[in-house]
């Protein structure tokens, strides 16, 4: 008989297909929000479940779903997964590492860019019929070459986006980690470590792509953003609950700092309301590994993880001991 699994999520149809190879399979291509309650109706009887980054799995699933073995989920990000809880009911879970790192990358710088050039606001300000005439200082923003690009959270996007901002863009990169990087990886990012304090007084441009865990929850909040510069700009591609919104939202509108770039909030869908009537924040909608071929090659590695795991006990990429 076959393993039963659960997709919670509308994916790609080949990857559907690949799975009912191996498992019978129960697939939420209608893409219907589920509750927890419904997730875990769902899942009952089930020894696997694909999942997208948006499903919690905790104690309360895990003991309402006790044949469930594996979680696979269709990110590198496992902030929905706790792996404490897994480990004890001995689930499995996999997240979705490397496939990712350069579109995530690309992304990041792209967001840096469009927020430090002010590109939505001078989009908009264009097709509301506000462009008249030429003015010197118009939408003048801040350079992106021959500054210092800092980051918080140096790991394999973290340091994509370095190589980019050293060696596409000629800046001076500083980052801040919870461990320093080898001697060899520095020199290949051309990056320097400082404090955490170092970091958010000299950069011109801060990057965020450091897990979101409780230690780092709101990391960058009001005493944060006051440390760094007037004329700086924050990019966010990690986590919404890195940064306090409301705080940013304040500081951007006071000043503070010139700008921010926003690809991931705290409650998200929800997006924080004082940040929608703030001019100077760039705002997108989770999509900074949104490229066909990097989704579909992030949905394979979730399923390839599955069918390892249920087939021949292999997973690829193993978050825990199970
Ligand atoms: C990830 O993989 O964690 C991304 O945030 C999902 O797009």
């Amino acid at each position: 008989m076959k393993p039963k699994i659960l997709i919670a999520r509308a994916i790609f149809p080949e990857v559907v297909a690949k799975l009912a190879q191996h498992f019978e399979v129960t697939s939420n291509q209608a893409d219907e929000l589920w509750t927890s309650a419904q997730l875990i109706e769902r899942l009952k009887g089930k020894q696997g479940v694909f999942t997208t980054g948006g499903e919690r799995i905790d104690a309360a699933l895990l003991a309402a779903c006790p044949e469930l073995k594996i979680c696979a989920n269709m990110a590198v990000g496992y902030n929905n997964f706790d792996i404490a809880a897994m480990t004890a009911a001995r689930v499995l879970g996999t997240n979705a590492p490397d496939v990712l790192t350069e579109t995530t990358a690309d992304f990041g710088f792209a967001l840096l860019m469009a927020t430090a050039r002010r590109m939505a606001e001078a989009e908009h300000f264009l097709r509301a019929g506000q462009w008249t005439r030429w003015r010197y200082d118009m939408f003048a923003g801040a350079d992106i070459h021959g500054s210092t690009l800092g980051i918080l959270g140096m790991g394999r996007i973290g340091q994509g986006i370095a190589k980019r901002g050293a060696h596409g863009f000629g800046m001076q990169v500083i980052y801040h980690n919870r461990s320093r990087l080898d001697a060899a990886t520095e020199l290949e990012c051309k990056a320097i470590y400082v404090s955490k304090q170092e970091l958010l007084k000299t950069a011109d441009h801060l990057v965020l792509v450091l897990p979101y865990s409780a230690s780092s929850h709101h990391a960058i909040g009001a005493a944060e953003l006051a440390q760094m510069k007037p004329t700086a700009t924050l990019v966010n591609i990690a986590r919404g609950g890195i940064v306090d919104d409301a705080a940013l939202a304040l500081a951007l509108r006071n000043k503070t700092i010139a700008a921010a770039g926003l690809d991931v909030f705290e409650g998200e869908p929800a997006v924080h309301p004082d940040l929608l009537t703030v001019p100077n924040v760039v705002l997108t909608p989770h999509i900074a590994s949104a490229t066909m071929p990097t989704r579909l090659a992030m949905a394979n590695l979730a399923a390839d993880n599955l069918i390892g795991f249920l087939t021949q006990g292999k997973p690829v990429t193993p978050l825990n001991p199970a």
